[in-house]
């Protein structure tokens, strides 16, 4: 019996078999070279002696898989952080291809309908390609009496997509949230990361000006 580490995964096992120079991870089904050292037995019964090897690099992840190898490494697979690894991935993506959520199933262990439910449970995840410019306009009832339909009529009609929507050419994704928390300065909207407030549809077109000529993206 020989103690195997995934380099891959970081799992540990007792690896039973005999005479064999590669075992596959349970966890994530990855080789594992299983160190050759002394007297080993194999099968049969019979024992030969073997030359130390060297130190098994780790296996190198490309493209989406390495991407979701790094930020699980990150959790140390850990998959009570699920929520947290899949933000990470729509930051460095722009949002969630199903290749990621089935690498995330692979590389944590965990079903994919699991990752599935949580990628489509929180409105934060999107599973369709977003925009570079993502508007988010709040139409809680604080900025709704403020006017919030108006600014969202306008930003329509400027942007030729509805709520939900994104721009053909991945420029905008309008969206609509409940409240963006700051309901005195209604109403409010956010691109990527920043507010505006107490915007008037002049105002509104004023900033979807500036970006579309370069300005503000
Ligand atoms: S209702 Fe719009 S920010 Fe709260």
């Amino acid at each position: 019996m020989v103690r195997l580490n995934c380099r891959h995964c970081g799992y540990v096992w007792d690896y039973q078999g005999v005479g064999e120079y590669y075992a596959t991870c349970p966890r994530c089904r990855y080789k594992v070279r299983i160190p050759q050292t002394g007297l080993r037995e194999v099968k049969g019964g019979m024992k030969r002696s073997v030359i130390p090897m060297k130190e098994e690099q780790p296996v190198r992840l490309f493209g989406i898989a390495g991407l979701v190898n790094k930020v699980v490494e990150e959790y140390q697979y850990k998959g009570d952080m699920l929520i947290q690894i899949l933000l990470k991935l729509q930051r460095g993506l722009g949002w969630l291809p199903m290749e990621a959520l089935m690498e995330v199933s692979k590389q944590l262990n965990i079903p994919l309908g699991r990752v599935y439910r949580v990628a489509t449970f929180y409105k934060a995840f999107s599973l369709a390609p977003r925009g570079r410019n993502l508007i988010r306009v709040c139409t809680g009832t604080s900025c709704m009496v403020r006017g919030a339909q108006m600014i969202l009529d306008r930003l329509t009609s400027l942007l030729g997509i509805g709520p939900g929507e994104t721009a053909p050419d991945l420029k905008f994704t309008l969206e609509t949230v409940n409240c963006l928390g700051c309901c005195a300065l209604g109403p409010v909207i956010t691109i990527n990361d920043t507010y505006y407030g107490n915007l008037t549809p002049a105002s509104v077109t004023k900033i979807i000006e500036k970006i579309k000529g370069g300005g503000l993206e």
